[in-house]
């Protein structure tokens, strides 16, 4: 696909996958590469800008991560932030150093809008400032932007070269003109014209599947997760029936959501493909039978969903391509991509490549960040709901479940876990309705979980001696730390009461309020 290319080379920084996106959400294509990468690798994909990165090092300092000078003569506008700003000041002959004052948070900045940078925003403004060092002497031929009480170089140009440095941080939203100056940075400087747009993305992928695929038979696990989905909606659009789906139904699926799943790609649904759903809860709670430590159970449930994946590929045959709903930050975190190389601990699909009879593996979300990966599934006709699922693990209920797995235990934690989630949806669709605005309090992931715990308690006039189910809801923006949301309290009140109420086997509600670290989002 010949569109235009902006790279994010990534010195480390805490945020270089958001740079990435910001840059997506003014609607050009851009990939994140290591500062490790030959140059000769970045003019072979000649990018229309490129952008340095934040980091944790400082430039001066032996062995800091650097690059080679002749980024700058490439002709190609480079844009650095902070550390890659700094960087570029050093490399062609400023000065940077220990700043007397440190700057973190908000800061206010006097902007020189005549730059192409800062066209068309207020002269003064605040932005997100976080570094050690700071730039005390531009290089020759670079002239002073922005500034800030504590940093006289927020930021600095050589407009004739097309180099720009900022101090600041314009992909984090508490800069409030950020979306502003890299839309500036792209359009007014770059000279890109925005041919990134996800339905030309799925138009162009759908054509690309079909060269690719000929007439070969494509293989896809579908979990019902947002990433399967997309990836089964995106090739069934493509190949229609060259494609088989298979969906494990391990029974530790949220309620009605096996048979959700069925109805958007099974026979009844608007999807053209071979779907197989296999319901395989009896044989998940026989092999968790009996054992409660949360690692065994992950290891049980990841190894029969190989197994039972297996036994259905045998029936259907070789295949030419097994498909995965592998997304970008998967392929940037596994070190592929970024410097950032953390590989991903959670994988719902582990080993499965090594077990199925296929010629080439097919992933046709590689290049989407998550918000894309919506973007498209709504643009297919994938129903909302599925779209704007939650995250959900792959093990499912069975790491909701403090202790030995049931499928009694099962039923209780999906009643449960329904009512919470219908209530707080209603709650916070209803403070929106009356506000005008999102409550303050909606978390990013909420679930009930069912503690192992049983208790003794009154029941009109019998005592009962049941379990406790824990409600869990977290506020998180990257899933790595959380804290616990403030549900209002009649919200909960109302769920408690509804818990207790309709769903038996249950006789005490809890609220979780730890918050990450030391606690996980999960509840094993
Ligand atoms: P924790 O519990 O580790 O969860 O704080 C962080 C985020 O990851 C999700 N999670 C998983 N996702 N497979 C997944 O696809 C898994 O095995 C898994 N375990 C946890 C969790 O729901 C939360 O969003």
């Amino acid at each position: 696909m010949n569109r235009e290319l902006v790279i994010v080379i990534d010195f480390g920084g805490q945020y270089n996958q958001l740079v990435a996106r910001r840059v997506r959400e003014c609607n050009v294509y851009c990939e994140i590469y290591s500062y490790k990468t030959d140059i000769e690798k970045i003019k072979e994909m000649n990018p229309k800008g490129i952008i340095l990165t934040g980091g944790p090092n400082s430039c001066y300092e032996e062995g800091a991560p650097t690059y080679t000078k002749e980024l700058f003569e490439l002709g190609i506008p480079v844009l650095g932030l902070c550390y890659g700003a700094q960087l570029m000041q050093h490399i062609l002959g400023g000065k940077v150093e220990k700043a007397p004052v440190r700057e973190y948070g908000k800061t206010e900045t006097h902007f020189d809008v005549t730059s192409k940078l800062f066209k068309d925003l207020e002269e003064d403004s605040v932005v997100w400032m976080s570094h050690f060092d700071y730039i005390s002497q531009t290089a020759p031929g670079f002239k002073i932007v922005a500034n800030t009480a504590d940093c006289p170089v927020a930021a600095a140009e050589d407009e004739a070269k097309k180099l720009y440095a900022i101090q600041f941080h314009p992909e984090v939203l508490h800069t409030v003109r950020g979306k502003e100056i890299l839309s500036n940075y792209v359009y007014n400087v770059c000279g890109c014209a925005g041919d990134w747009k996800m339905d030309s993305f799925v138009e162009e992928s759908i054509k690309a599947i079909r060269e690719k695929v000929g007439d070969g038979k494509v293989l896809l696990a579908l979990s019902g997760g947002v990433d399967s989905s997309v990836a089964a909606g995106l090739l069934s659009k493509a190949i229609g029936k060259q494609l088989t789906c298979v969906f494990v139904d391990h029974g530790l699926l949220r309620k009605n959501e096996g048979d959700e799943v069925e109805a958007v790609f099974g026979p009844q649904g608007d999807f053209d493909l071979n779907f197989i759903r296999v319901n395989a809860q009896d044989r998940y709670y026989g092999k968790l039978a009996g054992v409660s430590e949360p690692e065994a159970k992950r290891k049980i449930i990841g190894e029969e969903f190989i197994r039972v994946f297996e036994e259905e590929a045998k029936k259907i045959g070789a295949v030419d391509f097994l498909a995965q709903g592998t997304i970008y930050p998967d392929v940037v975190e596994s070190g592929l991509g970024g410097e950032s190389a953390v590989i991903k601990s959670h994988h719902n699909v582990g080993g499965l490549p090594d077990t199925v009879d296929f010629k080439e593996i097919i992933e046709p979300l590689r290049d989407l960040f998550k918000d894309e990966v919506r973007k498209a599934g709504l643009e297919l006709g994938i129903p909302k709901e599925l779209v704007f699922r939650q995250p959900f693990p792959g093990p499912g209920l069975g790491i909701r479940i403090i202790g030995e797995v049931t499928g009694e235990k099962v039923k209780i934690v999906q009643d449960a876990d329904a009512i919470y989630r219908e209530e707080v949806d209603n709650a916070a669709a209803q403070y929106e309705k009356e506000n005008g605005v999102e409550a303050p309090w909606v978390p990013n992931q909420y679930f009930a979980a069912l503690t192992n715990m049983r208790s003794v308690g009154v029941m009109g006039d019998e005592r009962t001696y049941d379990y406790a189910v824990a409600l869990r809801a977290v506020r998180t923006i990257d899933f790595m730390t959380a804290e616990a949301a403030e549900i209002p309290f009649e919200v909960l009140n109302k769920v408690m009461n509804r818990i207790i109420n309709e769903v038996k086997g249950v006789n005490r509600v809890m609220y979780d309020l730890t918050s990450k670290p030391p606690g996980t989002i999960e509840m094993e």
